[in-house]
């Protein structure tokens, strides 16, 4: 009833209140009053007759993919990340959410960068940077005899220059920022958000080599280099910067680490070129100039009778690797340079999301061993599914034109896409799709959750309520769980659900890298995962967790410690 009110056409997605309402904020194609045209069905049709019309253009009939992307879309099995649902099918809509655009060291390049920056963002995208050619504060700059603002000066304008201009109207626009560890501004990036009020577009990360790090284990002094010219500008002890590293984490969740060793190793085009950069939720390491369209696989939904449902989770990797595929196609770029690199190597980032949700169906603890054996199961089957399509793509269609210049040449593997998988947060299409967000575990069991500006959602975990239906709880017990946001102290209910339905902060911190880990064993690209600490963490917690990421190969690591910042995107419980 009320979905009708709120909407005011009937509709035959099973879309959550707070679905419907993000959907009709962001995702409905509007007239110039601000009203929604279409209902979220006719989104999903307007979604899925763009993306499959480009099979025409392969000499495919459209009309069979028409049929099986709208299905897959309107169980909400599958969905592509936000830009796709938003822009599809609209005149010049641009798709891809993450990019990656490279600073070189001149006023000329900088701003060249930021105007691209302002491009992509309109166009919806998030953009990458690695600021480490530029020039530290106070070398000199010949052409005026004077003084350098260093990367972080510059790094404001680009800040500010994103609050000036929304993603689309739609959403703020969201970068990446990235130092490398050697860099002679490093401490002052590092702790650049500690003030507050300033960088809130802009996450923070440390490039930082695999011999940095063992600099850092064994104690040693690095030197600090200026990369204009490669001079040494000063040695400083290696663990020092890595304490002030995670002293500034433990304290504002900023910066993380990308260990750039690792991305570059795993990195099929490594022929191309280095890749300094990540999109800014780190789950796409990237080339200068290229981009990734993201999808997710909803894994509450590829379970039946209590057990995984392999067969409807293959199929659907089929018809998602064939979707991404054919985005790259139907994409308008802001630029022509990210046009070419997309269309030369192909990459796309298939995910999941839901994997909280899978395992309380199937009954199996996140906090398990059992999980992480699931967790690699499951997207080690992915990858080979992923793979399989995208070799089937390629004998229609022909490879990625850079494939012989990839590593998958020399593998043996005409693959149609450089790159097939990532794991990407999902914080809005997991809200419509109903599941919970990527790998993430529950942050809470009831929590208020604020996205845009001032919009504020009420959530309830949906598979709480079944599972507590038979225990006959009092009105108290229920009102303490809606208000803690979690099971504990409740005795009515047995230990068995209260392992099943554990919250982030009851899971330790440890585990959640090993989740990491599990996953980014099969992952192309990267994994985005939030490390949850509970507030009393201590600041060895979270070197050990630096640590242990570097050591159990993730590509990067972020934390987040209860209360860090004073205005957080999630709370806990109805509390307030
Ligand atoms: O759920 P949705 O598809 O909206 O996005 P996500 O999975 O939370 O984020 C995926 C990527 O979208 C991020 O890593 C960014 O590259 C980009 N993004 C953005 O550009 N602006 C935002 N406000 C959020 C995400």
């Amino acid at each position: 009833e009320a979905k009708l009110k709120l909407f005011g056409v009937q509709d035959d997605l099973k879309l959550s209140l707070n679905a419907i309402q993000v959907l009709r904020e962001r995702y409905l194609l509007k007239d110039q009053e601000g009203n929604p045209v279409e209902t979220p069905r006719q989104m999903m049709e307007r979604v899925a007759r763009a993306i499959a019309q480009i099979d025409a253009s392969y000499g495919e009939d459209p009309e069979v993919s028409y049929q099986e992307f709208l299905k897959t879309l309107m169980a909400l099995d599958f969905l592509p990340n936000s830009p796709t649902l938003m822009n599809a099918g609209c005149p010049g809509g641009q798709l891809a959410a993450c990019f990656v655009l490279p600073i070189e060291d001149s006023l000329d390049a900088i701003f060249e960068a930021l105007k691209n920056m302002a491009l992509i963002h309109k166009s919806g995208g998030g953009t990458g940077f690695s600021f480490s050619r530029l020039r530290p504060r106070g070398d000199r700059v010949s052409s005026t005899g004077g003084r350098a603002s260093g990367p972080v000066s510059f790094m404001r304008i680009f800040d500010t220059a994103t609050d000036v201009v929304k993603q689309g109207g739609k959403r703020r626009g969201a970068n990446m920022g990235i130092l490398r560890f050697n860099h002679p501004d490093i401490l002052e990036f590092i702790q650049a958000k500690k003030k507050g009020g300033e960088f809130e577009n802009f996450n923070f990360s440390v490039a930082i080599t695999d011999q940095e790090m063992e600099a850092v284990r064994k104690n040693e002094k690095i030197p600090l280099t200026n990369p204009r010219d490669g001079k040494v500008w000063r040695e400083v002890s290696a663990a020092e910067i890595f304490n002030v590293i995670c002293e500034s984490a433990w304290s504002s969740g900023e910066p993380g680490c990308i260990f750039i060793d690792e991305i570059n190793r795993k990195h099929p085009l490594k022929t191309l070129g280095v890749i300094e950069a990540t999109n800014p939720c780190g789950e796409v390491p990237l080339l200068p100039f290229e981009s990734c369209n993201l999808g997710s696989i909803n894994l509450a939904h590829m379970v039946n009778n209590g057990k995984i449902d392999y067969a409807k989770l293959g199929e659907t990797v089929r018809i998602a690797v064939h979707f991404l595929d054919n985005v790259i196609d139907a994409n308008y770029h802001p630029l022509p340079e990210t046009e070419r690199m997309a269309k030369a190597n192909r990459k796309i980032g298939l995910g999941v999301m839901g994997f909280a949700d899978l395992l309380v169906k199937i009954g199996v603890p996140y906090y398990s061993q059992q999980a992480l054996k699931i967790a690699e199961e499951i997207m080690q089957y992915i990858m080979l599914q992923a793979r399989k399509t995208s070799l089937e793509l390629a004998s229609r269609r022909g490879t990625f034109p850079n494939f012989e210049k990839s590593t998958w040449y020399t593998q043996n593997l005409p693959l149609r896409n450089a790159t097939l998988t990532s794991i990407a947060p999902t914080g809005s299409i997991s809200i419509i799709a109903g599941c919970s967000s990527g790998i993430e575990p529950y942050f809470a069991l009831s929590f208020r959750r604020y996205v845009l500006e001032n919009t504020e959602l009420i959530e309830v975990n949906p598979l709480l309520e079944e599972y507590l239906k038979g225990l006959k709880l009092s009105q108290k017990d229920w009102e303490r769980i809606l208000a803690q946001g979690t099971l504990q102290g409740i005795e009515q209910i047995p230990q068995k659900v209260k392992d099943l339905f554990r919250t982030a902060l009851e899971i330790p911190p440890e585990f959640q890298v090993k989740v990491q880990a599990a996953f980014q064993k099969y992952v192309d690209n990267a994994v985005s995962k939030t490390i949850n600490l509970p507030q009393n963490a201590s600041l060895e917690e979270v070197k050990k967790v630096f640590f242990l990421a570097h050591e159990t190969h993730c590509k990067g690591i972020t934390v987040f410690r209860q209360g860090s910042r004073s205005r957080q995107a999630i709370y806990p419980g109805l509390l307030s």
